[in-house]
């Protein structure tokens, strides 16, 4: 063993004694119970493998290049045996043009990140922030509309084609980046949800996540790019971006929770195109941004009823709220009035059907529905001409209490 790969090793395990001795452990409110911290603890072992390289990112991640094959995705007891992919069979092509001031990878935090080859970036994760991902995945539980307390806040156009037997393979939006201050355990995102599952049985719930997030996991107030995935309502399956097996990381660079560096002004509005599409020979689900930049991909074998397509799509926005059940500001922290510079929109909102020669469609034929659970929220639809050539959703709020009424 090369030195450098010695002082590695050392380094690593030094780094682990430390946390592991490191005094435990108040997150989101609750305390834990041994059991669950010496549960929190193999997981950590198991999510930070062993580096080939490490970078002390400018923005406070340490990123660590690791083995491709040894990522923790393969964690999953599902994907024991996996073939990975490296690329999608094919990218669903747009049927518009894209947006002048659209992002483009660029604008991500990147510097001094290449992974060598057969390696991957693999965000080093602390105990800090799996106590916390805990506390908010379970906040990620679709609130039960009957009961006045609810731990997210959300507005969101619910979209499902009218027939309700066609399946869709994928989402894809243009969104507005925006910088929401979040406070303690609470965290602001712009997102697509992709479902599948009986509403009635929250607990067989197949869903994906993807957008930006502002989000108390980091203990910062970076917004970043970020994807979720649970096959039972997130009762015991799924986690954001790579904190549990799943998620496959493919590409050298970008990686699930890693910053964006600009945000929209008044004058200047700024987008990320983001879509996730699922394969059609694999069934795997694709994280693509800005068009045909793959971040990797979550496995079709992870989910239960995914496999075969989703039956929903929500376009919209969702807000973690704190133990006094107060949400944070939504998009751009202002009420929809009907001016630009005070949305936050998710262009281009459209959903893929295989039998549409793998392109982004926007059907009219769709039943369309808002959903809003909380007050200091708004969410608007707008089709065609009069807002721009496309449909949009567009979202915002202060946040506030969401639980009066
Ligand atoms: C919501 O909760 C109430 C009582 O806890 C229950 O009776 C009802 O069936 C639930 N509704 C849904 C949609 O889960
Ligand atoms: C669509 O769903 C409704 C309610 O769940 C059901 O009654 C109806 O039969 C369904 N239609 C089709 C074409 O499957
Ligand atoms: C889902 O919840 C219902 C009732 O709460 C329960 O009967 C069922 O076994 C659960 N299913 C799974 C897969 O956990
Ligand atoms: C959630 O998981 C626990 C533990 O596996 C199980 O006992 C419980 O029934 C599940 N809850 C639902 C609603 O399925
Ligand atoms: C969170 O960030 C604050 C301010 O940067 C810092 O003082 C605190 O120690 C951090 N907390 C954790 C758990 O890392
Ligand atoms: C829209 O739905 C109606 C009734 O369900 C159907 O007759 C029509 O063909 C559909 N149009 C398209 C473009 O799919």
């Amino acid at each position: 063993m090369g030195t450098w790969q010695e002082f590695l090793l050392k380094f690593f395990l030094v780094f682990f004694s430390l946390s592991l001795t490191k005094n435990p452990i108040q997150g989101g409110g609750t305390s834990l119970t041994n059991a669950e911290i010496e549960e929190l603890e193999r997981q950590l072992n198991a999510l930070n493998k062993p580096p080939v390289k490490t970078i002390h990112t400018t923005w406070g991640d340490i990123v660590d290049c690791i083995d491709i094959y040894k990522q923790s995705a393969f964690d999953h007891p599902s994907l024991k045996n996996h073939k990975i992919h490296m690329r999608p069979s094919f990218y669903p092509k747009e049927r518009t043009s894209k947006f002048e001031d659209q992002i483009e990878p660029s604008n991500l935090r990147s510097e001094g990140i290449n992974c060598p080859e057969g390696t991957v970036p693999n965000r080093r994760t602390t105990k800090d922030e799996l106590i916390r991902a805990k506390s908010l995945s379970k906040k990620n539980k679709s609130p039960n509309s009957t009961k006045l307390t609810v731990s997210t806040g959300y507005a969101r156009m619910l979209v499902k084609p009218s027939d309700n037997e066609t399946l869709i393979h994928g989402a894809s939006a243009s969104m507005f980046i925006y910088n929401p201050q979040i406070g303690e355990n609470q965290y602001s995102s712009t997102q697509f949800w992709i479902q599948n599952g009986s509403p009635n049985e929250e607990n067989t719930t197949n869903s994906l996540h993807a957008g930006w997030i502002v989000s108390n996991l980091y203990n910062d107030s970076q917004t970043r790019l970020f994807g979720y995935w649970t096959s039972d309502g997130s009762n015991n399956t799924g986690c954001y971006n790579t904190l549990c097996g799943g998620f496959v990381q493919i590409h050298p660079t970008y990686y699930l929770g890693i910053p964006i560096d600009v945000v929209s002004t008044p004058q200047l509005q700024r987008y990320i195109d983001i879509n996730v599409h699922q394969d059609k020979d694999t069934g795997n689900w694709w994280f693509v941004i800005a068009g045909n930049v793959a971040i990797g991909y979550w496995p079709n074998h992870i989910f239960t009823s995914l496999q075969e397509g989703a039956d929903r799509i929500l376009f919209g926005g969702s807000a973690g709220l704190n133990e006094e059940g107060i949400g944070p500001p939504m998009g751009s922290g202002s009420f929809l009035d009907g001016l630009l510079p005070h949305e936050c929109q998710l262009r281009n909102s459209a959903i893929l059907y295989y039998n549409s020669d793998f392109v982004f469609i926007r059907d009219r034929n769709l039943t369309i529905t808002s959903e809003n659970n909380c007050r200091w929220y708004t969410v608007d639809y707008y089709v065609g001409d009069l807002r721009g050539p496309h449909d949009i959703v567009a979202i915002g709020g202060p946040g506030g209490a969401c639980n009066e009424i």
